[in-house]
């Protein structure tokens, strides 16, 4: 599974990492960084919730 991080959208609410902050990585001004997220099969479904809980729809699942 991996996470499409969408920058532009990212308005800084970190409900992404504080739910799973070795998945979901900010910058010094809380805004999420750059960049596609791999995510281990392990932690698909933790990286599943933290997802959906942005409130802006910056973080897509891509299942393929
Ligand atoms: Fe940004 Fe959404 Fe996370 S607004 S910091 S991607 S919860």
């Amino acid at each position: 599974m991996r996470i499409i991080v969408h920058t532009a959208k990212c308005q800084g609410h970190a409900r992404c990492w504080a739910q799973a902050p070795g998945i979901f990585k900010l910058d010094d001004e809380g805004s999420i960084l750059p960049g596609d997220i791999e995510v281990a099969e392990a932690e698909q479904l933790l990286a599943l919730r933290a997802a959906r809980s942005c409130p802006e729809r910056a973080l897509e699942v891509d299942h393929a």
